[in-house]
């Protein structure tokens, strides 16, 4: 018999991105920062697995999950300034599919924060960049996708340049080091 997902999981945890012809944001720009790149459709759409997108040149799946990483008091400083998705000035997104080496995922967890927050301050550089932009992360490692995770980002378009920044200071860290496969995914919302 073929398992079931309960349908709350799917609405509340589950994503999938699709790349085709069709979709609520418009692909603006793909670049490919290590490893190998994804073609460049003209739209992008959001779903939770129901539908089917028979469309899609590429399908990028991902589950919300809990904080791996965050003590306390990071928790509480990430609660107090971060803002949901959907925001309605939020037209410009940034989809950023990611991995890590096996020397990453080898590691002990207690190794990995160090790494992760003591030596390359992740959370507390994104801080400085909040409410502006909106987060999500999905994981897809343990369901075997072709990134370890999916990075999703919500902001104005005059905060694009603070994106950059954000990335461009995330991406010379030694957490970074870490990271095998990354292509950067910008969006417009469509008819924007
Ligand atoms: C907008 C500001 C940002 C904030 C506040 C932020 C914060 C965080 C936090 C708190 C976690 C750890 C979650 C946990 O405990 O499991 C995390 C994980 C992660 N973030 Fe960010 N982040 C930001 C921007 C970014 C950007 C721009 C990227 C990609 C370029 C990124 C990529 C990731 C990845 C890949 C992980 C998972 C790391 C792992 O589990 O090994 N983040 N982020």
């Amino acid at each position: 018999m073929k398992p079931t997902i309960s349908e709350q999981y799917l609405q509340n945890r589950y994503a999938v991105f699709n790349g085709g012809s069709t979709g609520e944001w418009a692909i603006q720009s793909i670049e490919t920062i290590t490893g190998q790149g994804l073609s460049k459709p003209a739209f992008l759409s959001k779903g939770n697995g129901h539908t089917d997108y028979k469309d899609a040149v590429w399908s990028l799946a991902g589950i919300a999950s809990n904080e791996r990483y965050v003590i306390t008091e990071e928790k509480q400083q990430l609660l107090q300034k971060q803002e949901g998705l959907g925001r309605k000035e939020a037209v410009c997104a940034a989809l950023i599919p990611i991995s890590k080496s096996d020397e990453w995922w080898l590691m002990p967890q207690d190794r990995r924060r160090k790494i992760f927050e003591e030596q390359s301050q992740h959370t507390q550089t994104g801080l400085q960049y909040l409410p502006a932009i909106a987060r999500k992360l999905y994981h897809c490692r343990d369901i075997g996708g072709e990134f370890d995770f999916l990075t999703w980002f919500e902001f104005a378009p005059e905060h694009k340049d603070r994106f950059d920044e954000l990335v461009y200071l995330l991406r010379k860290t030694e957490e970074w080091k870490y990271v095998t496969h990354e292509v950067d995914i910008r969006l417009m919302l469509a008819g924007k």
